[in-house]
């Protein structure tokens, strides 16, 4: 029930690829990508906006998967771009993404990373804090320039999901919050601040959510306060900006809204929102992340070890892990996946995919059914593209794995496999000799 083909030889395909034939190429783990599907994601998201209308921005969240290849396409795609580091905003650069398409966030934006956006000439920041107002006004002042900001704000929304990526309730480390004034307290502080243009508002309410109430929430929410500082300034936004987090399908259990639902909903509040204040209708942004690249992507194992406790549980050991796919240590994340190899075989069996992370956490599926498994089977783990590479560590110094891109029938390495030299490249021996004695 995953959008993937079997061929004839009874192997699971991406991008009308073989995935055992990629194994066999490029090694394992490995990350690939369907290119195709990554378009799509991006078209069902601008192509709505487009229908109705509206002047938006669809801005990719670089955080979910971040490489020179990925970030081509989705500049193809006519998608801005949000980056929270200097590496993600290297890595745009590099990617030759136009400079005024960027956005800048974080929670703690240092000063290099707020001077490398202010000298790259970038779109946007995202304010997040009182600290931040007055770091960026010095900056601009000092370099006599001007940034387009938004404000985040913390609206008070609790977002149905896990509580690690809840970002939008009122106790959380993110932007000013509504509650407390504190967004208030920024928007008169700003105004004394020429160099900063106070373009609108930003939220984001967390990710992995499959419902528009909290959206719809989030939105009036913001909307109370423009329709404050409309009234007594005559505030009139030019963007409004609501985050990510549009859920994608994981496991059967997961039911996401398609993206245009998401998009219909968004503008439809902020219609009504606009005609009780009478003011035009703000360029729209959002920001997806996850709903761009993580249905594309999935992850290819070969199977090694195997553990059987009778009565209990078959262990199934492959060469990856949490090294390369965290979430499910970090967040229970579950996942499905097939024996690409058999992928035209029914599953027979239950097993559990465990990691070779020297970690009794590192599980990455339990209780997976699957046709009969041997030793170098290939197996193929679904919807791996966010956040899977992104997070990736050199725990137990592992090599992180390569990435390919497929499409039309092609394969392309977009990000070569690391070596055992890349692992120790940065290490250097320590020199001074020890003078203990017994
Ligand atoms: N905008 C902002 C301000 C964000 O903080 C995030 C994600 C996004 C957009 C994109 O959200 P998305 O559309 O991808 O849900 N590592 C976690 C997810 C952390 C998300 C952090 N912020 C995971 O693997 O589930």
């Amino acid at each position: 029930n995953h959008p993937f083909s079997v061929n004839e030889k009874g192997h699971l395909e991406i991008g009308n690829v073989d995935t055992v034939e990629l194994a066999n190429e490029y090694g394992t783990p490995l990350y690939v990508y369907d290119v195709a599907k990554v378009r799509k994601n991006c078209r069902a998201f601008i192509n709505t906006f487009t229908k109705l209308g509206v002047k938006a921005q669809v801005t990719y969240a670089s955080k979910a998967f971040s490489t020179i290849a990925i970030l081509e396409v989705i500049n193809q795609e006519g998608l801005s771009l949000d980056v929270v580091s200097e590496g993600e905003l290297y890595t745009a650069l590099k990617a030759d993404f136009p400079t005024e398409k960027i956005h800048l966030h974080g929670n703690n934006k240092s000063e290099a990373e707020l001077i490398m956006a202010i000298d790259n000439n970038i779109g946007c920041i995202i304010i997040d804090n009182f600290y931040e107002i007055e770091l960026l006004d010095r900056l601009l002042k000092e370099k006599n320039k001007q940034m387009d900001v938004l404000f985040r704000v913390t609206p008070g929304v609790e977002s149905e999901t896990h509580q690690y990526i809840m970002t939008g309730n009122e106790d959380s480390k993110f932007g000013f919050n509504l509650q407390n004034g504190q967004i208030e307290h920024a928007y008169h502080m700003v105004q004394g601040h020429p160099n900063i243009k106070l373009k609108g508002l930003h939220c984001h309410i967390g990710s992995q959510i499959f419902t528009t109430k909290s959206f719809t929430l989030a939105i009036e929410m913001l909307f109370t306060l423009i329709a404050k500082w409309n009234q007594t300034d005559n505030f009139i936004p030019e963007v409004m900006n609501f985050g990510g987090g549009f859920g994608i399908r994981y496991t059967k259990d997961d039911r996401p809204l398609p993206q245009a639902e998401h998009v219909e909903k968004i503008v439809e509040t902020v219609e009504s929102e606009i005609t009780k204040l009478s003011i035009p209708m703000p360029e729209i942004w959002i920001e997806p992340g996850r709903s761009i690249v993580g249905d594309a992507g999935i992850t290819l194992y070969t199977v090694g070890s195997m553990k059987s406790i009778p009565n209990v549980r078959e262990y199934v050991a492959i060469d990856g892990g949490m090294a390369d796919n965290i979430r499910p240590a970090l967040y229970q994340a579950k996942y499905e996946g097939i024996i690409a190899n058999k992928a035209d075989k029914a599953p027979t069996k239950t097993v559990s995919i465990a990691g070779k992370c020297c970690e009794s956490g590192d599980m990455l599926i339990w209780d997976l059914p699957v046709a009969s498994i041997e030793h170098n089977d290939i197996l193929a783990v679904f919807s791996t593209g966010a956040y899977g590479y992104a997070m990736a560590s050199n725990y137990n110094r592992f090599q992180k794995p390569a990435v390919v891109f497929v499409e039309d029938g092609t394969a392309q390495l977009v990000v070569k496999r690391e070596t055992l030299d890349d692992i120790i490249k940065n290490d250097l021996s320590y020199t001074k000799n020890s003078n203990l004695t017994g």
